[in-house]
C-alpha cells in the first residue's frame, strides 16, 4: 500500500536546491519531507543547507539527520517551506495546529518566499470548519476566554496532553479548539480572533501557501 505523508513529504524535496534555507514543517507528513532533506545531504545530492525547524519536535529530528540548523533571527528569508495541513482548501486557505505548532508554523511561513502544502486527497475540502480551529491564547486568564468562546457557541475544550493535563506549545501557552463544523466567514473569524486580549494565534492560514501538492492514494500527486 502507498504510503500518501511519505510520498509527497518526499516529493516537496524536490522543490529544495543547494545554498537554500528550507523551512521545516511539523507533523507526520512534514516528518518525510524532513527525512528526504537529510537523506539529500548525507548523499551528497544537497550541499550548503540550512534549516529552520518550526518545533521542538522538527528540531530534534532534523539534528538526527545531521541537518544544519538556523534561527530565524540569523537569516534574512527562508527559500522553501514545506508544511503539513490539517484542512485545505484548493483557493490556498487552511487549518493547520493539529500538532500544536501553529504558532511557530505562521511565523516562519511569513518569512518564507515560497511555502509548500504536503496533505493527503483527504485534507482537502470546500469550507474549512470540520476539524477543529486551535487557538493559541496565553495561559494568564485562558479560562475567561474559553468560557466567552462557549457564550458564543463555538464549542472550545482545551487541547490535552495526556488525561490530566493541559498541552503546552513550544512557547508556553494553551490550546483552545473550537469545534465549529463550517466557517462561513473564516477572513473575519482571523480578524475577531486576532483581535482578543489573550489570544496569540489561531490555526486559519489565509492565502498562505503557493503551491499545495495532494497525494492520492494511488501513488500519484496533484499539484495545485
Ligand atoms: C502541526 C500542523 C501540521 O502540519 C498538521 O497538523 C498536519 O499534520 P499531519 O501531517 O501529521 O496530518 O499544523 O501544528
Amino acid at each position: 500500500m502507498t504510503n500518501v505523508k511519505e510520498t509527497v513529504g518526499r516529493k516537496a524535496a524536490d522543490y529544495v536546491q543547494s545554498g537554500m534555507v528550507v523551512g521545516l514543517g511539523t507533523g507526520s507528513t512534514a516528518y518525510w519531507f524532513v527525512d528526504e532533506i537529510g537523506r539529500r545531504i548525507k548523499s551528497g545530492e544537497l550541499t550548503d543547507i540550512k534549516g529552520v525547524p518550526t518545533s521542538k519536535q522538527t528540531e530534534d529530528q532534523a539534528r538526527k539527520l545531521g541537518i544544519p540548523l538556523v534561527t530565524l533571527d540569523e537569516i534574512n528569508q527562508i527559500d522553501v517551506l514545506a508544511d503539513g495541513a490539517d484542512e485545505t482548501t484548493t483557493d490556498f486557505n487552511g487549518i493547520k495546529g493539529g500538532g500544536g505548532a501553529l504558532l511557530h508554523e505562521k511565523i516562519v511561513a511569513q518569512n518564507s518566499r515560497k511555502i509548500i502544502w504536503i496533505v493527503g486527497e483527504n485534507k482537502v475540502v470546500d469550507y474549512l470548519g470540520k476539524f477543529p480551529l486551535p487557538v493559541e491564547v496565553i495561559q494568564f486568564g485562558s479560562w475567561k476566554l474559553f468560557k466567552n468562546f462557549d457564550r458564543a457557541g463555538m464549542n472550545p475544550s482545551f487541547r490535552k496532553s495526556g488525561r490530566d493535563s493541559l498541552f503546552i506549545t513550544d512557547s508556553g501557552n494553551y490550546i483552545i479548539d473550537l469545534h465549529l463544523d463550517h466557517i462561513q466567514n473564516p477572513q473575519q473569524l482571523a480578524f475577531e480572533l486576532k483581535n482578543m486580549v489573550g489570544v496569540v494565534d489561531h490555526g486559519l492560514f489565509l492565502n498562505y501557501p503557493d503551491v499545495i501538492l495532494v497525494g492520492q492514494e494511488d501513488g500519484e500527486i496533484l499539484i495545485h
